[in-house]
């Protein structure tokens, strides 16, 4: 079906009509123990349910991880990225009232860990209410270039049970990051952006990273990086440039091998999160790439307008909509249109960790963090 078809179809009315596919949660989830509200809704499910449903979502092999796009909009002009002038930007966005509806249908998979992103997903000025009906049933988090943060707003989003924020910068040096990005204060508010959250954070297992894109020219800044993110109590994230965001190979690192600088700094810096197991497979992505991708069956993507494809870059290639397929036939489909796929286009922090979960060595360094609340790295 052609891109966009899903989209047109439903964006007619920009708000979801209930199926006959729909089925309520709670008829399938025995596990759910929330009330009602006064208004109808669901209470939150509580962390320790979340993560058995994780668990269960995990071991029935069922994604458990979701990039939800909530816009393609942007307002930084970064190189290395061109969202900001990708045409899906210009599309009908899925409501509140939506996430509600996808987000509850999302659970009869169970809890799984979503990515809201985009685009600049704080852009939307619905952002916490998006964030507090997917943390209903699952683990948000968001990745953002800081800039729209502020205290009251980063409360607000811990208290509608934001799991954690990953705040993007690539550079140490402060005119390196807002050259890199187009905006004169981009480092400074982004920096700030990290204090606000990492001072606003309410439970033990809320987590604040910082996360960098390895590109052709910032190797020698990473250390600095992971310092800067320790001075806030938070962690530090790297995935490596992928070609499929710009077409361009200009920002690719070429200058040998990696894995091992990366592995040897996560060996003397506590708060360095990724797993080494992904870290590990820097060397081969830069090499010519990662095969096996697991798109598609461990993780999906859902764009800005519902539309679900096997990975973000695949989105031009949806394969179902949210909000007119049932739970079962997303995954059905998701798990056909992964068969065979050959692609080693990127290895992302949500690929590379994610698919880090399948093998035994990987699996036993990243459940401390996933289960045991470490939202803060340990001293
Ligand atoms: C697409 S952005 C969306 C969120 C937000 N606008 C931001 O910049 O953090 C999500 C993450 O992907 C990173 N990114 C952007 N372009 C990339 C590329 N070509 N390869 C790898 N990562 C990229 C960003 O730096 C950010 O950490
Ligand atoms: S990386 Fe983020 S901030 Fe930069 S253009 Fe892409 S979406 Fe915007
Ligand atoms: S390797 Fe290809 S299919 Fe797999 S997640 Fe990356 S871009 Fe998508």
């Amino acid at each position: 079906m052609p891109r966009g078809l899903f989209a047109l179809r439903h964006s007619a009315a920009l708000r979801y009509i209930p199926g006959s596919e729909r089925v309520k949660v709670s008829q399938i989830a025995p596990a759910f123990t929330s009330d009602s509200q006064a208004d109808d809704r669901p209470t939150a499910l509580g962390p320790t349910n979340k993560k058995w449903r994780l668990l269960r979502a995990y071991l029935s092999r069922n994604p458990i991880w979701c990039a939800w796009q909530v816009t393609y909009k942007c307002n930084y002009r970064c190189g290395f990225c061109h969202y900001w002038r990708d045409p899906m930007g210009a599309l009908p966005e899925q409501t509140v009232e939506m996430f509600e509806e996808g987000a509850e249908k999302l659970a009869q998979l169970g809890t799984l860990m979503i990515s809201i992103a985009g685009g600049e997903p704080m852009l939307r000025p619905d952002f916490p209410d998006i964030v507090r009906a997917i943390g209903r049933w699952h683990f948000p988090f968001v990745t953002t270039h800081g800039g729209f943060v502020t205290r009251d707003l980063a409360e607000e989003l811990f208290s509608a049970g934001l799991w954690g924020a990953s705040i993007s910068i690539d550079y140490a040096d402060p005119a390196r990051h807002n050259k890199s990005r187009g905006i004169p204060d981009a480092f400074q508010q982004a920096v700030r952006a990290i204090e606000h959250f990492s001072r606003a954070r309410k439970h033990s297992w809320q987590r604040v990273n910082l996360m960098c894109v390895l590109l052709h020219d910032n190797i020698d800044q990473v250390e600095e990086l992971i310092k800067i993110a320790a001075d806030y109590d938070a962690y530090f994230m790297i995935q490596p440039y992928s070609i499929r965001k710009t077409g361009s190979k200009r920002f690719r690192y070429i200058k040998g091998d990696v894995s091992e600088r990366l592995l040897g700094l996560r060996r003397k810096h506590r708060n360095f999160l990724s797993n080494p197991s992904f870290l590990g497979n820097f060397d081969q992505f830069l090499a010519g790439g990662v095969p096996d991708c697991r798109a598609g069956q461990a993780f999906f993507n859902i764009d800005s307008c519902g539309d679900v494809a096997i990975c973000v870059e695949e989105r031009h290639r949806p394969v179902a909509n949210l909000y007119r397929q049932s739970a079962r036939e997303v995954v059905r489909r998701l798990r056909e249109r992964s068969e065979g796929n050959t692609c080693v286009d990127c290895w992302y922090n949500c690929r590379g960790e994610v698919e880090s979960l399948y093998k035994p060595v990987g699996l036993l360094k990243s459940l401390p963090t996933i289960l045991l609340d470490h939202g803060r790295p340990k001293n």
